[in-house]
């Protein structure tokens, strides 16, 4: 994967290269960068193996960047925290301890909760890119429907 390939870079050949990563399985959302003119998490993209062209690897669009591919999340994660992205009831639970969720119940957030928060969607939005401070996102949209 190209995560293995920036792995290799800065351990034999740069160590000051910066990017972020964690699990190293597509499920921290923290190895996400724009490889080849396409916003994706850098651990589950294969190396092209077609040595004839460069792979171009770029930070996150129109983000402010920390350092080479590290990118400022701060307003990203402000949003993510402006929508109150959690359950909400009006009800006490029953026994007054618990919430109960029946599989039905369950089944309605299927594709609600799989997010990553790797900011691949929202930082290729032009919506976003124009108007991040207005503009939550569809990272935040996502979680607050
Ligand atoms: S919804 Fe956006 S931030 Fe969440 S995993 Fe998908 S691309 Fe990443
Ligand atoms: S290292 Fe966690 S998603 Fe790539």
């Amino acid at each position: 994967m190209v995560l293995d390939a920036l792995q290799k870079i800065k351990a034999e050949d740069d160590s000051s290269l910066s990017y972020r990563r964690s699990c190293r399985e597509g499920i921290c959302g923290s190895c996400a960068m724009n490889i080849d003119g396409t916003n994706t998490v850098a651990c589950l993209k294969p190396i092209d193996a077609s040595t004839s062209t460069p792979t171009i690897i770029t930070p996150l669009p129109h983000m402010f960047v920390i350092k080479d591919l590290v990118i400022d999340l701060t307003n990203f994660y402000q949003q993510y925290k402006l929508i109150e992205p959690w359950l909400k009831t009006t009800k006490v639970p029953e026994e007054g301890r618990e919430y109960r969720q029946s599989p039905a119940d369950r089944k309605k957030l299927d594709a609600l909760y799989e997010c990553i928060l790797c900011a691949c969607c929202s930082t290729s939005c032009p919506s976003y890119w124009w108007n991040p401070e207005e503009f939550t996102g569809p990272a935040a949209l996502l979680h607050a429907y």
